[in-house]
């Protein structure tokens, strides 16, 4: 697979000593994590990149030619054959399968749970960390997904895990989503009841699993308003960065 970012000067790249820092966001599915991510990178000049959505295209083009979301072997076929393009927006990122624009579509249920399920598999994690190590390896990046500050960037000088309540992540997910194709007929109770099975997956798989490096800063978002978190956050930002923009 090609996981390339527009911003980044084309291959080969010369591997050096970044020169600007990385800001790994971690946590499980709902907890405010591209909300975030997209905030800091606005506010101390970084791209964000959502490595969540690499999973979610790889998911996707599994789907679209009929291979199971077990079978490691064709998956890792298949993301060779693949490209995937993440472009930092204002708002997270445009999503590109094949030169497709696919940021819409990988939000569905099936593609979602399908990201869930071809993480576990530890070659093509592999694959992934080495694209998203790339795509970061210059710095001045905020990536945000489930194991960046444990595997990806463990040297990453900001390191934050988003956390909160199932319930609480199940009801957000819901506010904002309640018409979202593909999940129009979900209730919220339903919504809740997936994001467990997500999480159990995410947290119990051999690989990687999801879990607060152990020099992150935890932040519990159970109990604060979005406005909270961000300015929480852009304190843990300020206080790890030398000289923050
Ligand atoms: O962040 P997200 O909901 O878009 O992620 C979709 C799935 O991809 C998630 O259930 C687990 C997987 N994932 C991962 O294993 N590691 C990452 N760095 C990002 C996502």
């Amino acid at each position: 697979m090609t996981a390339t970012n527009s911003f980044l000067p084309p291959e080969p790249v010369v591997v050096q000593p970044r020169q600007r820092p990385v800001i790994a966001i971690d946590g499980p599915a709902g907890a405010g994590k591209s909300t975030l991510a997209a905030h800091l990178a606005r506010t101390f000049g970084f791209l964000n990149l959502e490595t969540g959505a690499m999973y979610r295209a790889l998911a996707l083009k599994a789907i679209e030619n009929d291979y199971g979301f077990d079978e490691e072997e064709s998956l890792l076929d298949l993301a060779a054959k693949t490209r995937i393009k993440l472009e930092p927006q204002h708002e997270g990122n445009c999503v590109t399968l094949d030169g497709m624009d696919v940021s819409r579509r990988i939000r569905d249920k099936d593609v979602t749970s399908g990201a869930s399920q071809i993480s576990v598999h530890p070659r093509l994690r592999a694959w992934m960390v080495d694209e998203q190590r790339a795509l970061g390896q210059a710095g001045g990046v905020v990536m945000e997904g489930r194991d960046i500050g444990t595997a990806v960037f463990p040297d990453a000088e900001v390191k934050i895990f988003l956390d909160a309540a199932p319930e609480v992540r199940g009801n957000r997910r819901y506010q904002q989503n309640p018409g979202t194709p593909g999940q129009s007929n979900v209730t919220e109770s339903a919504l809740v009841e997936e994001m467990r099975e997500r999480d159990a997956r995410d947290r119990n798989r051999i690989e990687s699993p999801l879990k607060p490096a152990s020099d992150a800063v935890i932040l519990d978002s159970t109990n604060l308003s979005l406005e909270q978190v961000l300015a929480a956050a852009e304190e843990i930002v300020r206080q790890h960065l030398p000289t923050p923009k």
